[in-house]
């Protein structure tokens, strides 16, 4: 399968090959296609799969050809949790849109001006992108203009209702017209995402990409550790043996992000923190830096979770436990993209292993704990109460590696991690209905 057969305008399709996208990635080969031929389209597949060109693909193809309707009023809308995230599509809008004379795309994100937003909205607009917040902002002043509107896109929907949007979703999706294209993706296609998706779609045709094991890129481990300090001095060793381009280390809480970012800052590292409370033109910065190498070490809360793709980033590290279970997915997922490898290391206090056992859950297999020699735990969680399997086989779990090594470095210096279990690789999606407390990033 080569773009060329997908359908696209050729201006997209040489835009692609230009961007050194070769093949399409197996959700794009299903839902570009499909998107095209007008269905309406339920998708979730794994981190890193190019589920943004899968959705941008059709957005681009609808734009490339005249509008039926009149007015300034945007062709395509799509919504997406972070405003980091909104940012990004536009980009990769205009990455796959490059060829596209006039293409006009405007994003829609809190802690940004008004003004701004309100001048590019007086003129003509192809594709809108925006957070669920800032868009209700603009509807309420009555400045946007849906008439015309063919196509509407949930990027991470789940996530969007789990941070409380649903009411936000339910009055953008009741002011576009019924007859509107409706793309949704969602980690999730059960539970309430798959209530609301009944109420937004029609006839959808539902896409679920698992990941197979074979190509599963992302090495994971699992460190034990006693307390905070202990904490500090695990990471302090990850950073220090691990080969990395790039990295992001998840913090619980906003002030928790900062502390280790000064921290990593004073032992010599470019670090930076990213976190809801920060001051938007702060997160731009920081996340620019990111993507140009200007930082090392991101040092962020799950607002930094989804969606966000930084293809240097060789290494991920949790170093506190994420709170609900399937945002490990999504943090770990900030590594190992289109198809490269990655390393992820969890770090967990031993009291914490039903928290650990809870990921497990999810994810339908166990993962591979390890320590590193020198630092292990003096507690460990009860043996009987550990989860099944982890951790069982002392001899081989500090034996090294196995068959795999991550990016280089700890071999030798520390005895290395130990064995890679598990079976299936972690994917997005299968487990719906959970529900929690609406959260702001
Ligand atoms: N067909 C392709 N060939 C090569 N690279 C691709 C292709 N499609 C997408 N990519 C690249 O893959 C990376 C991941 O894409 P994208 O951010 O769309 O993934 P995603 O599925 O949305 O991930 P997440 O679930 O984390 O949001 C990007 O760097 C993108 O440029
Ligand atoms: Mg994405």
């Amino acid at each position: 399968m080569h773009f060329s057969d997908l359908g696209l305008p050729v201006v997209v399709a040489k835009a692609l090959e230009q961007a050194g996208y070769d093949t399409p990635t197996p959700v794009q080969a299903e839902a570009v296609p499909a998107a095209i031929a007008g269905h309406d389209l339920l998708v979730s597949a794994q981190t890193g799969s190019g589920k943004t060109a899968a959705f941008l693909l059709p957005a681009l193809t609808r734009v490339s050809e005249r509008s039926k309707g009149s007015g300034n009023g945007p062709r395509v809308l799509v919504l997406t949790p972070t405003r980091e995230l909104a940012q990004q599509v536009e980009k990769n809008a205009l990455v796959y849109g490059e060829g596209m004379r006039f293409l006009r795309t405007v994003t829609l994100v809190g802690g940004a001006s008004f003004g701004f937003q309100t001048r590019a909205l007086s003129r003509p607009v192809d594709i809108i992108v925006a957070t669920p917040g800032r868009l209700m902002d603009h509807m309420r002043s009555g400045r946007i203009d849906f008439s015309r509107l063919e196509m509407l896109i949930l990027d991470e929907a789940d996530r969007m209702l789990d941070m409380g949007f649903i009411e936000d979703i339910e009055t953008i999706v009741a002011a576009t017209p019924a007859e509107r294209q409706t793309l949704l993706f969602s980690a999730t296609l059960d539970g309430i995402v798959g209530k609301m998706a009944e109420r937004m779609t029609r006839n959808p045709q539902r896409i679920e990409i698992e990941r197979k094991e074979e190509s599963g890129n992302i090495e994971e481990h699992l460190l034990y550790a006693d307390d905070n300090n202990h904490k500090n001095r695990l990471l302090d060793a990850i950073l220090k043996e691990s080969d990395f381009e790039q990295a992001v280390v998840f913090t619980a809480t906003k002030l928790g992000s900062e502390e280790i970012a000064d921290k990593l800052s004073d032992m010599g590292y470019s670090a930076a923190c990213l976190h809801g409370d920060m001051p938007q033109s702060w997160r731009n910065r920081t996340l620019n830096d990111l993507r140009r190498g200007r930082i090392k070490i991101l040092v962020a809360t799950d607002v930094a979770a989804r969606g966000i793709d930084v293809p240097a980033i060789g290494l991920v590290v949790n170093y506190d436990l994420p709170k609900q279970a399937e945002d490990y997915v999504h943090r770990i997922g900030r590594t190992g993209r289109a198809g490269r490898s990655g390393v992820a290391i969890t770090i967990a206090e031993s009291r914490e292993f039903h928290r650990v056992r809870r990921i497990e859950q999810y994810l339908k297999r166990q993962l591979a704990e390890a320590v590193i020699q020198g630092m292990e735990p003096t507690r460990r969680p009860p043996k009987g109460r550990r989860p099944q399997g982890a951790g069982a086989r002392d001899g081989q779990r500090r034996g090294g590696y196995g068959d795999r090594k991550p990016g280089g470095g700890y071999a030798g210096k520390s005895g290395g991690y130990g064995d890679r279990r598990g079976s299936s690789g972690p994917r997005q999606g299968g487990h719906g209905g959970e529900r929690r407390a609406p959260r702001a990033e």
